[in-house]
């Protein structure tokens, strides 16, 4: 059986790939933890300098798994996963998205922590956390207004309206919008520009573009609190229980 997180490294640029085709790549506890564990690996390597995040062709990530947040809602959320956004918000090395597909729930709030993202035309982003009973995450509260303006983060946060790949490019989100089998080869050269910068000052330009990394932190604490109690709500159980049997 392939790993649901395949990790490689092509010169100085580590490839981060969810490869769970069967189910969208949603999720699950095991795929935050190695994804998490593979980016902070790679901060600390002496030969890595960026990495990508990509999917499989179709599904960039449809979110958490569902049956992990119905599973969540009478235990607490899974420390893997506030693992996982804490992971993305920490990173010294550059992160660049390659997304074919699907981007649904953390598959979309995932994106706003990364440098540079590529898309497919015929990809979406989506964000459905209220139709499930459920607040954004990964703090896209914060980061999304920034990003893209108040009006058009309320309308993919909060009214759960996807974008369109054109439409995330011109909201500020995408840089490049590519045919789907030239996702992963765009995104790998992007990444191998960036990796062919100097490292020191490199580092030193992120840092500075990517200001107060405390109240990143801090916002995706405040989320994970209220997202916590949420998942514990008969609105979301029943949400999550009808997604799950939804051909039943
Ligand atoms: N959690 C658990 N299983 C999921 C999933 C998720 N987030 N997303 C997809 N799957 C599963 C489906 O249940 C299906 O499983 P099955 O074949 O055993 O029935 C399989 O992945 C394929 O999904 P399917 O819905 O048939 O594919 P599609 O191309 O028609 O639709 C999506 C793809 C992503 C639009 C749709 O699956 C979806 O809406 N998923 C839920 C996304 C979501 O709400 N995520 C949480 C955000 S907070």
């Amino acid at each position: 059986m392939t790993a649901p997180v395949t990790v490689t490294d092509e010169g100085a640029v580590r490839i981060v790939r969810m490869n769970r085709p069967e189910k969208k790549n949603a999720l699950t506890l095991a795929m935050y933890r190695e994804m998490a564990r593979a980016l902070r690996e790679a901060d600390q390597s002496n030969t890595i300098r960026c990495n990508v995040i990509a999917g499989v062709p179709g599904a960039f990530c449809a979110g958490n798994d569902i049956t992990d947040f119905l599973n969540a809602s009478s235990g607490g959320l899974d420390p893997r996963v506030s693992e996982f956004l804490q992971a993305l918000a920490l990173r010294q090395k550059p992160l660049v998205a390659a997304v074919d597909g699907v981007a649904v729930g953390v598959g979309t709030t995932m994106l706003f922590h990364c440098d540079h993202v590529v898309a497919s035309s015929g990809a979406t982003l989506s964000t459905p956390f209220l139709k499930l009973g459920l607040i954004p995450e990964a703090g896209s509260t914060l980061l999304a207004p920034m990003r893209m303006g108040y009006v058009r983060a309320f309308s993919l946060l909060v009214m759960g309206r996807p974008l369109t790949a054109a439409e995330a490019k011109d909201a500020g989100i995408v840089n490049t919008v590519v045919d789907s089998a030239e996702v992963d080869a765009t995104a790998l050269e992007a990444a191998q520009e960036i990796a062919a910068l100097p490292p020191k000052t490199l580092a030193v330009a992120r840092g500075l573009m990517r200001g107060h990394l405390d109240e990143v932190i801090k916002q995706i604490e405040t989320e994970g609190r209220h997202f916590r109690e949420l998942l514990q709500s008969d609105e979301a159980r029943a949400a999550f229980a009808a997604f799950l049997a939804r051909r039943k």
